[in-house]
């Protein structure tokens, strides 16, 4: 990894509107763009497709390191758009169902591990926006700027809800919330590379603030630091 790279992490739970923000500031900035989720959902999708059952850690570990992906940044609306294979992977890697699996499967220590270099491999001039649970803490914890975004649970459901149902995907407000807390406690509370903001990460409260007001806060922090 080149550590000359200047690069940005955005973490935190589901919902919060990582995936929007990461955007516009890459955008912004005219970097390149890391949507970390999309990765532990594209190895829930291939074990789905392979027949592999989500505790083989030893096959799952295996196609984490085999995995031939690489993304195509989209729009406001679909920031990224993952080829997996070189293929065009469907919008059934964004429902909630998939992020279910894609967070059962990330609390194997091996997975994660055998995810590690691909990350990496991301970073390259001018610059690296990366988004999930752990960039700040565990993949780039030399990062220039990290940030934590929260928001209430009801707030993060609702997001979620108007997300799914603009890109035309069916979803019920009632269940997205208890999948939503669901899968925070799992991230939460899994022993490797929990969902926490790093010791020196900058933590916004996203709850009753839109998106234009979160990205001028992050441009602030961003200007201030000369990146
Ligand atoms: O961000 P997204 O909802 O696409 O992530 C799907 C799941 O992948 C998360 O719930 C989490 O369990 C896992 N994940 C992770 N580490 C990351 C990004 C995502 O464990 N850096």
């Amino acid at each position: 990894m080149n550590d000359n790279v200047p690069v940005i992490t955005l973490d935190g739970p589901s919902g919060v509107g990582k995936g929007t923000i990461a955007w516009h500031l890459a955008t912004r900035l005219g970097w390149h763009l890391l949507d970390s989720g999309a990765l532990y959902r594209l190895l829930a999708l291939a074990a789905e497709q392979q027949h592999i059952a989500l505790d083989d850690v030893a096959a799952l570990t295996q196609m984490a390191a085999e995995l031939d992906v690489c993304f195509r940044t989209g729009d406001e609306a679909c920031p990224v758009y993952p080829l997996l294979d070189g293929q065009v992977v469907g919008d059934e890697m964004r429902n909630e169902n998939c992020g279910n699996r894609a967070s059962q499967i990330a609390r194997y220590p091996e997975v994660r591990s055998a995810l590690l270099d691909l990350q990496h491999g991301f970073v390259s001039l001018p610059g690296l926006v990366a988004d999930g649970r752990d960039m700040g803490t565990v993949v780039f914890p030399h990062a220039a700027l990290k940030i934590f975004l929260s928001a209430s649970p009801e707030e993060r459901a609702r997001r979620r809800y108007k997300q799914l149902r603009h890109k035309g995907i069916s979803a019920s407000l009632a269940r997205l919330s208890r999948e939503i807390v669901e899968r925070d406690e799992r991230d939460r509370n899994r022993a490797v590379a929990p969902l926490v903001p790093a010791a020196d990460a900058i933590d916004i409260d996203t709850t009753s603030i839109d998106i234009d007001g979160v990205l001028a806060r992050v441009m602030a922090v961003v200007q201030q630091r000369g990146l």
